[in-house]
């Protein structure tokens, strides 16, 4: 009875310990990154991020336009990247009412090209003031949040809202892809279509963007990203365009 007893106290102790030795770290500041931004993109993330700040880490949110589910997130500070341009409805070329396909994403690229000095600066800025320890990177057009980072040495864990970019399977698809999301009852040549045609056509349609971005980089003196990692840096291709990278930190 006594040994149960003080085997209860020690492990309520320990835990106790535990809580401290965990308050004594010092908070981090968090940079959360997303150049599309908006709750489908932001949700997931801000939900991980919530329990962060809820430690006594200081996170900030860079993103398009004013976030407005904030008032969800009390804790969260949001800088603006500038007002949000890029949803359907302020967008003439993309029609609302269909599906949006890689050419929509296009768009997107040669926006997040045409900013991308700007958006830099603005990252930059940000990282600096605000001393950023860790940047969280939404994958999509965002690669000025993760060339900062890069360039800064910090580290960068990726998030995205395509499971596509993160599992590539052969037997599913992405909407994106002009495909089905499931090829389980496709014939032959849609599989075909979907796992080798649409990807070569993709890369030819983000071709230009992906050029002038690099361009552009170059121009700025942006270092590539690193072509070895640290054995936690897990580095992605990106299937649309094999010449992005991103990194996850697990
Ligand atoms: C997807 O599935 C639907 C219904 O199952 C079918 O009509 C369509 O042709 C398929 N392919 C594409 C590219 O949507
Ligand atoms: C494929 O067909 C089978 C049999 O008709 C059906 O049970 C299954 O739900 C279908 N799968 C998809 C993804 O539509
Ligand atoms: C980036 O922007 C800065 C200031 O806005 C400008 O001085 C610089 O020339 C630009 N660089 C490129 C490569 O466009």
């Amino acid at each position: 009875m006594i040994n149960k007893n003080l085997i209860f106290l020690l492990s309520i102790l320990v835990l106790l310990l535990n809580q401290v030795h965990v308050n004594a770290r010092s908070p981090k500041n968090i940079l959360v990154g997303s150049y599309v931004g908006g709750r489908s993109h932001l949700k997931p993330m801000l939900d991980v991020v919530t329990i962060l700040i809820e430690r006594g880490h200081n996170v900030i949110l860079l993103t398009s336009g004013k976030y407005e589910p904030s008032s969800e997130y009390p804790g969260l500070k949001q800088i603006t990247l500038g007002p949000k341009s890029l949803t359907a409805k302020n967008n003439k070329r993309i029609n609302i009412h269909k599906d949006v396909d890689y050419r929509a994403m296009g768009q997107f690229m040669e926006l997040a090209t045409a900013t991308y000095n700007a958006t830099y600066e603005k990252f930059k800025n940000v990282a600096k003031e605000d001393n950023i320890d860790l940047f969280i990177c939404d994958a999509l057009v965002n690669q000025a949040c993760i060339d900062v980072a890069n360039n800064l040495n910090k580290p960068v864990v990726g998030f995205t809202s395509f499971m596509q970019l993160m599992e590539p399977k052969p037997y599913k698809s992405d909407p994106m892809y002009g495909c089905n999301i499931s090829l389980e009852n496709e014939s032959f040549f849609e599989r075909f279509r979907c796992t080798l045609i649409q990807p070569l056509q993709i890369a030819y349609a983000y071709g230009p963007s992906i050029r002038k971005l690099n361009d552009i980089k170059g121009q700025m003196n942006i270092n590539p990203l690193p072509q070895s990692s640290a054995p936690n840096v897990q580095v992605i291709n990106d299937p649309y365009v094999k010449s992005v990278r991103w990194i996850m930190i697990h």
